[in-house]
């Protein structure tokens, strides 16, 4: 099925209007189309200039490059999340802003031990359960971005991850000034100075609030810990007998409940390998801040890309019927390609260097650059897919890019691959769905209003 927003609905000759436009208008310019027309605009780059060097910063388009860059991090570095991820003389803040380096390649690796992909069938199961009881509660209407997109992952931050004991709200707020601030306070969003300092305000008081709360959540599930532990030395006789029942109960030997904090906090490693304390707690607040607003968005737009297609809709609402769900992720997986949270992830050039070489388009990026790799460009590259304008599920996933690519590949992929598709099928499932007025983005980059109904009780 051909799909209309990869249509030049204006017949515009994108490179022309941008060559012809004086230097301070060439970027707002390309930051417009990459957000109301990026696919057509996109497929000129493709085709005719595949790396666009614009005052503000350079873009890339092709799929071959973009993969290139992503795979050298020492030269197409994340210099820039430094500042907005704790970085600084004397603390390496969060792993996420670390290049190839010790830091990142052991703390990542050990969170993707944490995060056991033996897990996922039961955070299919979590999610499912949270969306049903939300949908029970609101009787056939909500506003989905608050209601739901937002409230399920934090909630699923909660009880799968361990960061309990506060509010949902808090967790939201939280979450979204870091997330403002990394991804949409960069100098090519070019936002107001006034803006620009607000977020920043807003993140730092964000994230004092969270250091707070998640040195107390380390202090109490410590000692929940230990008492559990010492209560098991101490009553011995009593300790396998629960052993036993809780393994009948729950399938799992336990007795001080299972979430991502806990099973962090349990777990001791030697002196050497780094991760005491401190880094765990960066750790298990980073697992909050990459949650909530990610999965949100792609929640949300993909709920929008479907209401707005009724034959595929149709298709969509059919295949939730079924117990198998690859059919309906495979859809899940395709309209993101079209509504992705995100058309690039960014980077920042190390070193000057030459990139694609040999080819019509072969650039010198000088130190310093900042670079736009345009992974949404890259999901509709011919390099990569058959006929790309087209809605086909089941393509190739190891040319898909919503959870990034290379290095700093997404840690939370598979848990979002379960979450996501899962939040959509719960509301698909839902008798009439439909939406009462678009997604609003009034104040931001983030959905912040999404009405829908449906029939409830039929
Ligand atoms: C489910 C919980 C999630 C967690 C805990 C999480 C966490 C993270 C972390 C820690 C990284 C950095 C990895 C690194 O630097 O090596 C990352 C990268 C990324 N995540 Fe996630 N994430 C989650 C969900 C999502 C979702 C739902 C999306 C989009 C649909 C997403 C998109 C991305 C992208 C595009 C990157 C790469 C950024 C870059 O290359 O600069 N994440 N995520």
């Amino acid at each position: 099925m051909h799909i209309d927003l990869t249509d030049n609905r204006h017949g515009r000759n994108y490179l022309a209007e941008y060559d012809q436009a004086p230097d301070d208008k060439k970027y707002l310019l390309v930051q417009r189309w990459m957000k109301e027309e990026p696919l057509p605009f996109f497929a000129q780059l493709r085709a005719e200039r595949p790396i666009l060097v614009t005052p503000q910063c350079t873009l890339v388009a092709r799929h071959c490059d973009v993969v290139d860059l992503l795979l050298m991090p020492k030269i197409f570095t994340v210099d820039l999340y430094k500042s907005k991820m704790g970085v600084s003389d004397d603390d390496p803040g969060y792993l996420m802003a670390h290049d190839d380096d010790a830091l990142h390649y052991r703390e990542k690796s050990l969170m993707q031990g944490f995060l056991n992909r033996e897990d996922l069938p039961a955070v299919r199961q979590l999610v499912k359960s949270l969306c049903q009881q939300v949908i029970k509660q609101q009787h056939g209407r909500l506003d989905a971005v608050n209601q739901y997109c937002r409230y399920v992952p934090a909630r699923l931050v909660q009880d799968y991850f361990g960061l309990d004991g506060g509010s949902v709200d808090d967790l939201l707020r939280w979450s979204l000034w870091n997330q403002y601030d990394a991804f949409h306070n960069q100098p090519f969003d070019l936002n107001p100075p006034e803006l620009h300092h607000k977020i920043i305000s807003e993140h730092n008081k964000a994230s004092a609030e969270l250091g707070k709360y998640i040195a107390r959540l380390l202090v109490r599930k410590s000692i929940a810990i230990s008492v559990d532990k010492l209560k098991n030395q101490y009553f011995n006789l009593l300790y396998y007998p629960r052993l036993l029942w809780e393994y009948i109960r729950r399938g799992k030997p336990e007795l001080v409940r299972d979430d991502m904090t806990t099973r962090i906090l349990k777990s001791c490693f030697d002196d050497e390998v780094q991760f005491g304390f401190a880094r765990k707690g960066v750790n298990i607040g980073g697992l909050l801040i990459g949650t909530i607003e990610t999965t949100a968005q792609a929640v949300a737009q993909t709920l929008q890309f479907f209401l707005e297609r009724p034959a595929l809709l149709q298709e969509l609402q059919s295949a939730a019927q079924l117990e198998d769900t690859y059919a309906f992720d495979a859809m899940v997986w395709e309209a993101l390609r079209f509504v992705p949270i995100a058309p690039y992830v960014f980077r920042q050039a190390s070193v000057t260097s030459t990139v694609a070489k040999g080819t019509f388009y072969e650039t010198e990026i000088s130190a310093g650059t900042q670079v736009l790799l345009l992974t949404q460009s890259a999901m509709f590259d011919s390099y990569s897919h058959d006929n790309p304008d087209e809605f086909l599920a089941d393509r190739n996933w190891y040319h898909h890019f919503n959870f990034g690519f290379g290095a700093h590949e997404c840690l939370g992929k598979y848990v979002g691959m379960v979450m996501i598709p899962e939040m959509v099928k719960q509301l698909m499932k839902q008798p009439a769905l439909r939406a009462e007025a678009p997604i609003d983005y009034r104040n931001g980059p983030f959905p912040e209003h999404y009405p829908l109904r449906w029939n409830a009780g039929s």
